[in-house]
């Protein structure tokens, strides 16, 4: 299909009929007002208010094109190759999970706690807090802006996403050190350690999808989003959070905190895992924006 003119409109035209049947029109629209903010750098308003305005050719090229890879189901942020995180732009490329909202809460969650314990020595001294599967280094990144004392760092299985992790903490001049572990070998600890002797914060948002799961799930993240960062090739779909726990008793400091992002479907057989082992004062499921048991918070004796 031809674009009838160079108007935003005649563009907005062609998206709806490359994209028909993909995406609901709301979607759509959303989908639109990203690709115009990235390439035309608009605000949502200007989208509104310029739909009669012509765009230049180079620009119309741009908008053009990702129309053609949305079409092929290509994830948006991917196209755009970034993503909107908290209260900025990552870095995102096939290799690593497009970050999700309930990872903005979790990341919420963890600054005002913080924040809150300022007074506490475990955090003045100065902290150190560890991402485990870092993906994009959108978690440690953040968390670093927002808490500049803290020593960040974020760890990984893949190469590649530790690519991506390093040039997003690069791009936003934040100092995070990221180095390939994976945390299910039994060097996992001894690696840890090395990195700082003991956390005041451990994080994590691992795989947690088991793959009986998947006929669930919708088909653009099945076909586009690492299954190395979505599913659990174990038996046990936990795994990866009573390795995590297990790991508290010599890498989380005493008064440390651990936070999760659960799968609400066993977010209580974790918490359970957590109580039994008796090495927290508290181990709290906490809700996320829907109402689903996402988060799991957890504070060291
Ligand atoms: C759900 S993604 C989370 C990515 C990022 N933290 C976020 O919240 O957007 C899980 C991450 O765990 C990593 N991962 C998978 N198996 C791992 C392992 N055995 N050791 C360390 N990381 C692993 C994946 O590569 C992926 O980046």
């Amino acid at each position: 299909m031809k674009i009838a003119s160079n108007k935003l409109s005649a563009l907005y035209e062609f998206y709806k009929t490359e994209l028909s049947g993909m995406y609901d029109a709301g979607e759509l629209y959303t989908i639109f007002e990203i690709v115009c903010e990235k390439y035309l750098k608009f605000s949502k308003t200007d989208v509104r208010q310029q739909f009669e305005a012509n765009v230049n050719q180079s620009d119309l090229i741009l908008i053009y094109d990702a129309a053609k890879a949305l079409k092929t189901g290509l994830p948006v942020q991917y196209v755009l190759k970034e993503a909107f995180f908290y209260d900025s732009f990552f870095e995102v490329t096939p290799d690593v999970l497009i970050p999700r909202p309930e990872t903005e809460e979790l990341v919420d969650l963890i600054i005002k706690t913080v924040s809150g314990a300022s007074q506490d020595p475990l955090f003045a001294s100065p902290g150190a807090l560890l991402d485990i599967g870092t993906g994009s280094g959108c978690i440690p990144v953040t968390l670093k802006k927002h808490l500049p004392a803290i020593l960040a760092f974020g760890v990984d299985i893949s190469e590649a996403a530790l690519e991506v992790a390093t040039k997003n903490a690069r791009r936003h001049r934040a100092d995070v050190h990221f180095q390939k572990v994976d945390i299910l070998a039994p060097d996992a600890a001894s690696l840890i350690s090395n990195l700082n002797s003991q956390f005041s914060l451990l994080i994590s948002n691992p795989p947690y999808i088991a793959h009986s799961e998947a006929a669930q799930m919708e088909q653009h993240v099945l076909a586009h989003e690492p299954h190395l960062a979505l599913f659990v090739e174990y038996d046990d779909p936990a795994i990866f959070y009573k390795r995590i726990i297990d790991l508290c008793e010599s890498c989380l400091a005493p008064g440390g905190y651990l936070f999760f992002e659960l799968n609400p479907l066993f977010a209580n057989d974790i918490k359970n895992y957590a109580d039994r082992i008796n090495l927290f004062n508290f181990a709290e499921l906490i809700i996320d924006m829907s109402g689903k048991n996402r988060f799991l918070k957890a504070r060291k004796k």
